[in-house]
């Protein structure tokens, strides 16, 4: 039976992450992070643009609390800058760092918005990196000790800890592709990479808990289903192997303790350095799984696939707009595995907005949305445990490698004044909560058949 409304308890939030929108990149003690460097580096950012000032949240804290409160949600997804708190990884506390944090969450439990708190949102202290960064063991170590005396600071007003955001693109496209930072190029020290981060939101976890920390604990992975471009055995092997570099590599450690043996045969030499309890250690005990979902991926094994040839609408980041891929993946995963609460931490799409008159009228954002929040509800009559859905973004930000030319805000952001205007699809979503969560109904037929072979797991 198809669900009308989601559960009244269900969370509802809107996401950003320290580096897109606070800048203040220098002010306070604020320690460099790989991300800063990154932005130094000619040619890495699309517009040559940094995150020293983005949305300038540092300053406008306030205010934009209160754009999230007035927006009704009931949660915010954000992230802690590691060298805003410890400049540079370790020793020395900057107290002007966590009285930012602190003011902050205190704002948002005063406005009865759960605060959900993820420890690295990527922007690694840089003096760490100095010592080999996330492919250096002594990294991990750091990590739960950060990770700790944030939790301690601020776990009483907390709904829930994240230990990582997305470990496939830290150590994919950080260390293997090298278009995100730190830039390196090596799929070894890619490998390492995440085993790493896996490793220390194993460890974390367990320094939390033995703390009798209160918030719910987990980490979010950024997945998507994998389709096949054609029938053919060699597209067919290539997506299995994409779905157990992206997906198995990162599920089957936490939930089954080992790695896919179908990778680490691929990866051969490159496999990662494994110690004795790493695995067990991995392992441990979810309170909520956090999934980013944007689009699917389709696989082809001779050339990078072209998204027009589906006919599908494509947003200004060139992914497909493929909202029954949500349903699919949480369903795979739900059969797959033995899923804990399952949190949809981010979904979104960046489009090409045009401030007019005061407003931005992004209907194909509403539609996306709508779209998505209607997958999830599939997903959920399926009988997957989603308890959290939240926009990316918020704002428009600093968009990573594509520097400020990516919107994916809700709200619209002026660079050059730092003034916020609600899009259409902020007063959508605003209007959606008020009504009490009923299913959007869709103006525009999201099951458009994709022109590829859709091919099962
Ligand atoms: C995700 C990131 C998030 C944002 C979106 C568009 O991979 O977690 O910070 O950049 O993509």
């Amino acid at each position: 039976m198809r669900i009308k409304k989601f559960p009244k308890d269900f969370i509802w939030g809107v996401a950003t992450a320290a580096f897109q929108i606070e800048g203040g990149g220098r002010s306070d003690g604020k320690g460099p992070s790989i991300w800063d460097r990154f932005c130094e580096q000619p040619g890495a950012i699309a517009d040559a643009s940094n995150g020293l000032v983005a949305c300038d949240h540092y300053n406008n804290w306030q205010d934009d609390i209160q754009i999230i409160s007035d927006l009704g949600v009931n949660a915010y997804r954000m992230s802690i800058s590691w060298p805003r708190v410890q400049p540079t990884g370790k020793g020395a506390w900057n107290s002007k760092g966590l009285d930012f944090y602190d003011r902050v969450i205190d704002a948002l439990f005063e406005k009865n918005i759960a605060a959900s708190v993820t420890f690295n949102h990527w922007d690694l202290p840089d003096a760490l990196q100095q010592m080999g960064g996330w492919a250096n063991r002594e990294t991990v170590h750091r990590f739960v000790d950060y990770a700790q005396t944030v939790a301690r600071r601020l776990g009483d007003r907390v709904q829930s800890f994240t230990t990582h955001n997305e470990p496939w693109v830290i150590a994919h496209l950080g260390h293997e592709t090298g278009i995100f930072a730190p830039g390196i190029k090596h799929r070894g020290v890619a490998t390492q990479v995440s085993h790493h981060l896996l490793l220390s939101h194993g460890l974390a976890l367990q320094a939390l808990r033995a703390e009798r920390q209160t918030a719910k604990l987990g980490i979010v992975l950024n997945l998507a289903p994998m389709h096949s471009a054609t029938e053919s055995t060699e597209d067919k092997q290539k997506t299995k192997l994409e779905d157990g570099r992206l997906l198995r590599w990162y599920m089957d450690p936490l939930f089954k303790g080992e790695y896919p043996a179908d990778v680490l045969d691929f990866l051969g030499s490159d496999a990662p350095q494994i110690e004795s309890n790493d695995m067990a250690h991995i392992q441990q005990p979810l309170d909520f799984l956090g999934v980013n979902y944007y689009s699917r991926s389709v696989v082809s094994a001779a050339d990078p696939w072209d998204v027009q040839k589906s006919g599908l609408p494509v947003t200004d980041m060139q992914w497909e707009v493929y909202p029954q891929g949500l349903t699919e993946l949480l369903v795979r995963m739900h059969r797959d595995y033995p899923l804990p609460a399952i949190y949809i931490t981010e979904n979104g799409a960046a489009f090409k907005d045009k401030i007019v008159n005061g407003s931005v009228h992004d209907k194909n954002r509403v539609d996306y949305l709508q779209q998505h929040i209607r997958a999830l509800s599939d997903a959920i009559e399926q009988g997957v445990p989603v308890e959290a859905y939240m926009v990316w973004s918020l704002m428009d930000n600093f968009e990573w490698a594509s520097g400020y030319e990516k919107r994916f805000g809700i709200v619209h952001v002026d660079y050059e004044t730092q003034k916020r205007v609600l899009k259409d699809s902020a007063l959508w979503y605003r209007e959606f909560l008020k009504q009490g969560t009923q299913l959007p109904e869709l103006k525009t037929n999201m099951l458009n058949e994709p022109a590829v072979t859709v091919l099962g797991n």
